[in-house]
């Protein structure tokens, strides 16, 4: 059937050759797993490990960090391979135009928006109001509240998220090689923070406010509202907050915090050597930060008890209320920095998987077009930087993490299944990196994915069908007739 066409791989391969698609291969395993780095450390360890280990998990928010690190690891494998058989801009996209087909290829497309262009709006409004703290604590300069608020409208815009995110816009025209400069500087700042606030912590850390570990299941939390129930609870599976359900469910929030390593695979098109680099750069940038985000969250939750843990700002505040206020504005001055490559890498994804659909033809090809001096393509990078910005000057973003993590654990199903079918289909295609037991690994990585996806609000599940519908309309509408395979006949 027409809509389970596939693009061939090495048609895939042969479609970045034509110059006025090509894009500039300058990037190294270094670069890469410093772009791994720079998307993955932000507001999922700075923010939502407070909201995590008060109202979730407890101090075991540090184990609920490892069950969602071994998902990633999982899928990591799945993308890994996947990246190195198809060096392809577009990730999860192009893998699976190869192996499943143009309408699920277009799926995944659509999907990777929400983890995309919807997390960076997400991370530049919890920017705005670190900006803003840090303005008023370091400056004395007090910022009208509307102008960072994260409940926004559009009669009352987020205009410091709206312009954060022109800015790196901005950046990002300049050029890859020029924004992965930028973006070393940053990622040096922020290790150096997390670092600091390991070090420095361990000083203050009281070993009895680990004590219990695991906080047994209906315990008080920090907030006085409990977390929406999770679609497990909706089903009648008893698994709550705190206890074991309470790992489950804090390790579905805190997947944000991983939420980047994919990423990595975006950016093959440009990797001189991507069969060798990409995987080092995505189990590179992986696992040191998962090391450091146990460590992390080791120190916060012995520094302060679970229940009484900041869920806004838990990192700073567990300094100022051990007196260490130097540490504290440090910690925020490091975020207001370390956000800024988190918004710029998810965007310069964003950009690739939308370049790749322009140039199948899924979206008017006019967007595809890269500009002969930068090697940048400039008009999908500012039309996407003009949208991202006006989502995150006027939607409240309270559950937009939900639907940031459910849009890209929903992928990683996806290409977990992918990695199975295209080595059903082609055998015979080189693979430097080859995922090890297959199929049962692949199968365990998809499983695990949506038993994690179970764990987020029924409402976020309702909202992926939506979203997922009107995607499906647009595809039946345009890139059904227009795209490249279908010209083709
Ligand atoms: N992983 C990124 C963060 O924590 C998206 O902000």
């Amino acid at each position: 059937m027409g809509i389970f066409r596939t693009k061939s791989v090495e048609d895939a391969i042969a479609t970045t050759d034509e110059p006025e698609h090509r894009l500039k291969k300058t990037l190294g395993a270094w670069d890469l797993t410093v772009f791994g780095v720079g998307v993955i450390i932000g507001t999922g360890i700075f923010v939502l490990t407070g909201e995590a280990a008060g109202t979730r998990a407890g101090p075991a928010v540090t184990l609920s960090f490892v069950v969602a690190g071994v998902v990633c690891a999982l899928a990591a494998l799945c993308y890994a391979e996947f990246a190195s058989t198809v060096p392809v801009a577009g990730s999860a996209y192009t893998f699976s135009y190869a192996s499943l087909g143009e309408v699920v290829a277009w799926i995944i497309g659509w999907d990777l928006i929400l983890e995309l262009a919807l997390g960076a709006a997400t991370v530049a409004v919890g920017w705005s109001s670190y900006a803003a703290d840090l303005l008023s604590q370091t400056l004395g300069l007090q910022v009208p509240e509307w102008l960072y608020s994260t409940s926004p409208s559009p009669t009352q815009p987020n205009l410091i998220a709206a312009a954060v995110i022109l800015v790196l816009t901005a950046v990002l025209c300049v050029g890859t090689k020029a924004s992965a400069r930028v973006n070393a500087v940053v990622v040096a700042v922020k290790l150096t923070v997390v670092g600091i606030v390991i070090v420095a912590g361990l000083f203050f850390v009281k070993v009895s406010n680990w004590s219990p570990f695991v906080p047994p299941s209906g315990s008080r939390g920090a907030a006085s509202t409990p977390p929406d129930p999770s679609l497990w609870q909706d089903l009648g599976v008893p698994l709550g907050t705190f206890g074991v359900g309470g790992v489950l469910t804090a390790a579905a929030l805190v997947f944000f915090a991983f939420i980047g390593f994919d990423i990595v695979a975006t950016a093959a098109e440009e990797t001189k050597n991507p069969q060798r680099d990409v995987p080092r750069g995505i189990f590179g940038s992986l696992a040191i930060c998962t090391v450091l985000y146990v460590l992390v969250s080791l120190v916060v939750t012995g520094m302060v008890k679970y229940d009484r843990i900041s869920v806004d700002a838990p990192l700073a505040n567990a300094f100022r209320a051990v007196g260490a206020d130097v540490v504290a504005t440090l910690i925020s001055v490091g975020s207001v920095v370390g956000l800024l490559t988190v918004m710029m890498v998810l965007m310069l994804g964003q950009n690739r998987v939308l370049f790749a659909m322009a140039r199948d033809r899924l979206i008017p090809s006019w967007f595809s077009k890269v500009d002969g001096r930068t090697g940048v393509p400039l008009r999908i990078t500012a039309v996407t930087g003009v949208v991202v910005a006006v989502v995150a000057a006027v939607t409240p973003i309270s559950d937009l993490a939900e639907m940031v993590n459910i849009g890209t654990l929903f992928a990683f199903v996806l290409v977990s299944i992918g990695v199975v079918v295209l080595r059903r289909t082609r055998p015979d295609l080189p693979r430097a990196f080859r995922m090890p037991w297959v199929p049962v690994l692949p199968i365990v990585s998809a499983v695990l994915a949506l038993v994690l996806m179970g764990f987020l609000p029924g409402l976020s599940w309702i909202r992926l069908g939506i979203w997922m519908l009107l995607g499906l309309a647009v595809y039946l509408a345009y890139g059904y007739r227009k795209s490249r395979l279908a010209r083709r006949g």
